[in-house]
């Protein structure tokens, strides 16, 4: 059976992809100046990002929360997510520093950190949109797959395909944390709208497999199942 919560926009390649993500979340921030916005790091959201970055939106009362960041790198370290967000949207944009909320992966005690992103979460109130991407086992966020799903921020040991993966962002493969902080289900889950971005022949199969059949914490992805209002945008092509 179909799902009527969930819309789906194949693109023909990565740039329609980013222009389409893009539109969307402008859509947003135009319609709801206060937008609290969920937002993902890694390859795929870069071109929307960019595309954003040149739209002269008004950012200026928003509020952004990062899904992760990884154990042990400082914001200032230029392999942070802090510091991809900094170089791919918020240096282009008007969010000014007391909107941007992240999770800080160099505090003293990381339990309590991620307690204070949970309240942090809850006091500003729900998503208006979490955007996505997924990674090649399936992970949301860093919600890697596992016996039971994780609601609250939490400590995540990551994957060796997530390890292996990330790995391009760094020098070498033992560079990269072998821990991180991510976001729970829950803020995932509770935001008004999901927008779900996936590029590639083998993402989109595992996708379509993550759809259609159970929904299983071994494939976080399939939780979106649940969600009564997801958009996904995808293209079978690779970036280029
Ligand atoms: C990172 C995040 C991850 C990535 C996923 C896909 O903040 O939330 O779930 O979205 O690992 O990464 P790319 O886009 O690099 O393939």
């Amino acid at each position: 059976m179909t799902n009527k919560y969930i819309k789906q926009i194949n693109c023909s390649d990565y740039q329609e992809l980013s222009g389409r993500a893009a539109a969307l979340v402008a859509d947003i921030v135009k319609k709801q100046p206060k937008a609290r916005l969920g937002l993902p790091t890694g390859s795929t959201p870069i071109g929307m990002y960019k595309i954003l970055g040149e739209m002269n939106l008004d950012f200026s009362l928003c509020h952004t929360f990062n899904l992760d960041e990884y154990a042990g790198l400082a914001s200032s370290d230029k392999r942070s997510y802090r510091a991809f967000m900094q170089e791919q949207l918020f240096s282009r944009i008007n969010l000014p520093e007391s909107g941007i909320h992240f999770l800080n992966g160099t505090a003293q005690d990381l339990e309590k950190e991620c307690r204070r992103y949970d309240e942090e979460l809850e006091r500003l109130g729900p998503l208006n949109l979490q955007i996505l991407g997924m990674g090649l086992n399936g992970h949301i966020g860093f919600n890697e797959p596992a016996d039971s799903f994780i609601p609250q921020a939490h400590i995540q040991p990551l994957s060796p395909s997530t390890i292996k993966a990330n790995s391009r962002f760094f020098n070498q493969e033992s560079e990269v944390p072998r821990q991180a902080l991510t976001m729970g289900v829950a803020p995932i889950m509770r935001a008004e709208k999901i927008l779900l971005l996936i590029c590639g022949k083998e993402k989109c199969a595992l996708l379509e497999k993550a759809l259609s059949g159970p929904i299983t914490p071994k494939l976080p992805v399939s939780l979106l199942q649940l969600h009564s209002n997801v958009t996904i945008i995808t293209c079978t092509k690779d970036q280029a």
